[in-house]
């Protein structure tokens, strides 16, 4: 069928639908839903067998719903109603919420049902359950929909709250007043407003007199405090004392004036010298402190195998944050173990350089440099480690140079249903560096490297293995991946050719680095990128304003190149 899509944004959503979608033979259009205007002229251009709106925060105008038959991906049960769906559920501690794909109608969220999956919910922010249970729930509910759309007998169900399983509600849009924090509150249920409501809007509070938004809340075990007071800081984040305990907080974003002038950043960046008696206190990557706390990188070692975590928020690795890792890395290199196993966030394994970080910096330009070379630091010496095997593991999906740093390892596994981006040139037209122009070819066939980079292809899974660009991907949800990823390291560990690998491994990077050394690529990667960052007509500054301060795009088109006459043909 010919698939239409109005999105709000083609988001990590909207992509997997894409993906899942053309994966079975639809071909599917994608129109930005900026307006009405717009929309009518996707639908007239495209004349859509069938329109599908994976994440749609407007109305879909009624010259369109009356005259095709247009499904909504709704984040909530059957019956909920409203935009704030997943903040009320996780507000009101829903042991249960759900995914429903319901017909465009007249009244908002009340169209016929087509189909509704439901899922236990998680202690976590609402980002996290949208990018894992709900995106899951949502593809199945979609992929059902579709399917009884398309064989033309299905009659969708009509929303009745009488029947039993209808057990959703209208909801109004959540307020601000309905999140505030009163930070005598226990910790359990300040942490639940702050999840409620990240990664957007954040719940909004005051911070030694000034309005700030919060996000990225992380519960204390030890820490107390009077209530509301800043009792501590680490890596960039703040802790704050509760009725019963305290709280981290990662990221603030000062409240904005008329000119939209604040974007989300690190908690201390923001409160800079206002932090100046709150005491810094540390916690080694590879202490063995259990208890609940804040910590982006943690290290644990079970049957030879070392497990490196790095859960950095939205992905994004700061100067600091590569450094930290580097140096975690090395130290752990340094353990009588055989094989390393980098595990990056569940919502994210990596998204390259931080992006919001280098904009706070009082010059981006050599903010950029610092954290390339910073993250290039870093993958050297992955791909450079002679004493252990190393493998990627990717909970979360990746973009630009994160995908890099993957590939970096010997092995690259995947949960089965992220999205990987390994492109550069959509953040004005960036070269890229991480050793790309080494590590993508190594992998891929050259003439797939250069459809993957130039035509900034968003990959799933299934299409990343077929092409090599990772090993393996499977796993249903979080918790199957890490568990077989454990069974894989340590197999791999006991393996009785382990040195045989070992020594191969050692070979192939010496053949590597005689027929063109390391560093000369990453001397021609970073010429580019110095003309990125450096020239004064280089796009990326302003690409990286518009992403960081989020100004919707002005085109609703959004062009998508396929792969997949390329691929190879798959293995029965
Ligand atoms: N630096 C800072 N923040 C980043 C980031 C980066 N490199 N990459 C993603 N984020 C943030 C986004 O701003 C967003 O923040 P919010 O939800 O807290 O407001 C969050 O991560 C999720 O990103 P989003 O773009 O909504 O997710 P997506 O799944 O739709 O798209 C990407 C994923 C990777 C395609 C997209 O985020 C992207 O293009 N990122 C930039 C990658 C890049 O160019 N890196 C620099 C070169 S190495």
């Amino acid at each position: 069928m010919r698939i239409l899509f109005l999105t709000t944004a083609h988001n990590s959503m909207s992509r997997r639908a894409y993906l899942e979608l053309t994966e079975i033979g639809h071909e599917v259009s994608v129109c930005l839903a900026i307006g009405d205007c717009e929309m009518i002229q996707a639908v007239e251009k495209h004349g859509p067998d069938l329109i599908v709106a994976p994440m749609l925060k407007k109305a879909i105008p009624e010259s369109i719903w009356r005259n095709y038959t247009c499904l909504i991906v709704h984040p909530g049960i059957k019956g909920d109603r409203g935009p704030s769906s997943l903040d009320w559920a996780i507000l009101n501690g829903a042991e249960e919420w759900g995914v429903t794909v319901l017909q465009a109608s007249e009244e908002m969220d009340a169209g016929d049902i087509w189909a509704s999956v439901n899922f236990s919910m998680r202690n976590a922010s609402k980002s996290n359950l949208y990018r894992h249970e709900a995106t899951e729930a949502a593809m199945k509910a979609l992929l059902q929909a579709v399917d009884r759309f398309e064989k033309g007998e299905y009659i969708p169900e009509p929303l009745d709250y009488s029947k039993p399983d209808v057990k959703g509600s209208l909801h109004v849009p959540m307020k601000q007043s309905d999140r505030a924090i009163d930070w005598s509150e226990s910790t359990e249920r300040i942490a639940r407003k702050i999840r409620s409501a990240d990664s957007q809007p954040g719940v909004l509070d005051q911070i030694f007199g000034e309005s700030y938004y919060l996000y990225g809340a992380h519960e204390e075990d030890i820490l107390k405090g009077q209530p509301g007071d800043v009792i501590a800081r680490r890596d960039g984040a703040i802790c704050r004392a509760t009725g019963d305990g305290a709280i981290w907080i990662t990221h603030l974003k000062r409240k904005s004036d008329a000119h939209n002038t604040y974007f989300k950043v690190p908690a201390t960046t923001v409160l800079g010298d206002k932090l100046k008696d709150v005491p810094e206190i540390p916690l080694a990557f590879d202490d063995s402190y259990a208890g609940r706390t804040y910590r982006e990188i943690w290290y644990e070692e079970h049957n030879n195998v070392g497990y490196l975590h790095f859960d950095f928020y939205n992905g994004a690795m700061s100067t600091d944050q590569c450094n930290r890792l580097r140096l975690a890395y090395l130290s752990a290199l340094k353990r009588d173990t055989k094989v390393i196993v980098l595990i990056g966030g569940s919502d994210f394994w990596s998204n390259g350089i931080h992006l919001n970080v280098i904009e706070a910096a009082e010059s981006p330009a050599d903010e950029s440099w610092n954290n390339i070379h910073a993250i290039n630091d870093l993958i050297r010496e992955i791909v450079t480690t002679e004493s252990h095997l190393v493998i990627s593991s990717m909970q979360g999906s990746a973009g630009a140079g994160g995908v890099i740093l993957a590939l970096a390892a010997d092995f690259v596994y995947a949960r089965k249903g992220i999205v990987l981006n390994p492109h550069y040139k959509g953040m004005g037209s960036l070269y890229g560096s991480e050793y790309w122009t080494y590590l993508l070819p190594r992998r891929v066939r050259s003439e797939i490297a250069q459809e993957l980079t130039e035509n900034c292809i968003s990959l799933g899974t299934n299409t990343a293995v077929r092409i090599g660009l990772i090993d393996e991907a499977f796993g249903e949800n979080v918790y199957e991946y890490c568990s077989k990823v454990s069974v894989l390291a340590e197999k791999l560990a006991q393996r009785t050719d382990y040195g045989h690998l070992l020594e191969r491994k050692r070979r192939m990077r010496m053949e590597d680095e005689r027929i063109k050394p390391l560093e000369q690529y990453r001397e021609e990667e970073l010429a580019k990128m110095h003309e990125n960052f450096y020239s004064p007509d280089s796009l990326y500054h302003e690409a990286r304003k518009r992403f960081v301060y989020k100004i919707c795009p002005t085109c609703s088109e959004v062009e998508i190149y396929n792969i997949s006459s390329l691929l190879p043909e798959p293995v029965l």
